[in-house]
């Protein structure tokens, strides 16, 4: 895949290394002796050990099975079992993979393609791209809240869980404890709007909806709080999804302030997707909203939890041809915009059929 991909969070790599498996690879995460995130292939080019089960000594992945060290280019620049004057065998080294940090986001490039500089997806959507976006909010500034959610490895292939992050209908049914609470279960025909180039698209309340609903707000004491941390029915909404994998839900209040959540989908491997979820909101700009912030999404995530368990049933029997409705025009349209991309020609894939790429060598 010719993209940058997100990898996790900068507050994760710290003087720890930070394991992961991307695009059907196991990478490992650090920081050199700058201080600058680096990637490396994970698997030790000796005998095989995980380097993320290794630790960072002098700005260098140390294996933890004979200690030998690699540093931010995936060179080995030591091998403790021979004095230093022994020559280190050329071929002793893993591949690196460029790392861009931004925003608080780790962005890896794991395609053979020649790199594109600076152009990782944008916290502000399709601003960046020159697509016009509705009502775009600022997610830096003195009253922006930013939180970086623990990130999740969902049990479903990324179309599934792509699909799922656009998928309104089923918030009444799964998520009734948390965003799904007394929730209508009517979706409302939405705007679709796809950006010019086929890279993304922004779907909002149509006016001429032939049915509408109106918002609803959690009730008893959580609606209390939720009120007193100024909730109110949101006065403008929208969804955008950006290839290669972003989705973006903003809801903006009647004072002005807004609730932004940007989730970022890679592909750890053809049956695993992680999800980088993060927030900017100027609604309650406190800890206080933080950590409510947070309980909330856990909660998500653990209704997500039988969600997961839906898709997978689904997957392993799946209808031989799927039935759509109305509520589920935005999946289906990010999922063909998804799709297009993903069949059009790429970088040559390597090993047997995993989606990176010939990593290292070409970088
Ligand atoms: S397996 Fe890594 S040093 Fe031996
Ligand atoms: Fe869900």
């Amino acid at each position: 895949m010719n993209m940058w991909q997100c990898a996790g969070w900068s507050d994760e790599v710290t003087d720890h290394p930070v394991g992961r498996t991307l695009l059907n690879r196991r990478i490992v995460m650090f920081r050199d002796a700058n201080g600058t995130a680096r990637t490396v292939g994970a698997r030790c080019p000796h005998r095989g050990a995980d380097l993320a089960s290794g630790t960072v000594v002098d700005g260098c992945i140390e294996c933890p099975f004979h200690g030998w060290r690699f540093d931010g280019d995936g060179q080995c620049v030591r091998v403790p079992s021979q004095p230093a004057t022994v020559k280190i065998p050329p071929h002793a080294r893993v591949p690196a993979f460029p790392l861009l940090e931004r925003n608080g986001v780790l962005w890896v490039w794991m395609s053979a393609g020649e790199i594109q500089l600076g152009v990782p997806p944008s916290d502000a959507g399709g601003i960046q791209r020159g697509v016009p976006v509705p009502d775009p909010p600022a997610t830096a500034g003195r009253n922006v809240r930013r939180i970086f959610f623990p990130p999740q490895l969902i049990a479903a292939p990324i179309l599934r869980t792509l699909e799922n992050a656009f998928d309104e209908a089923h918030l009444p049914f799964i998520h009734r404890k948390t965003f799904g609470a007394d929730r209508d279960p009517l979706v409302e025909r939405k705007h679709i709007a796809v950006d010019p180039d086929g890279g993304g698209l922004v779907a909002q309340e149509d006016p001429d909806s032939p049915w509408h609903t109106a918002p609803t707000l959690p009730r008893g004491w959580v609606g209390v709080l939720a009120a007193m941390l100024g909730l109110r029915a949101p006065v403008a909404r929208y969804v955008r999804f950006e290839l290669p994998c972003v989705n973006h839900v903003y809801l903006e209040y009647p004072n002005g302030t807004y609730d932004l959540f940007v989730t970022y989908l890679t592909p750890a491997d053809d049956a695993h997707t992680w999800l980088f979820v993060s927030s900017a909101r100027t609604r309650a700009p406190h800890a206080l909203g933080d950590w409510i912030q947070r309980r909330v999404l856990a909660r998500i995530f653990a209704e997500g939890s039988r969600e997961t368990t839906l898709i997978l049933a689904a997957g392993s029997d799946s209808p031989p041809r799927q039935v759509s409705v109305e509520s589920d025009r935005t999946s289906l349209r990010v999922r063909q915009l998804y799709e297009r991309w993903d069949e059009a020609p790429q970088a040559p894939r390597d090993d047997g059929g995993a989606r990176a790429q010939r990593p290292g060598e070409a970088l």
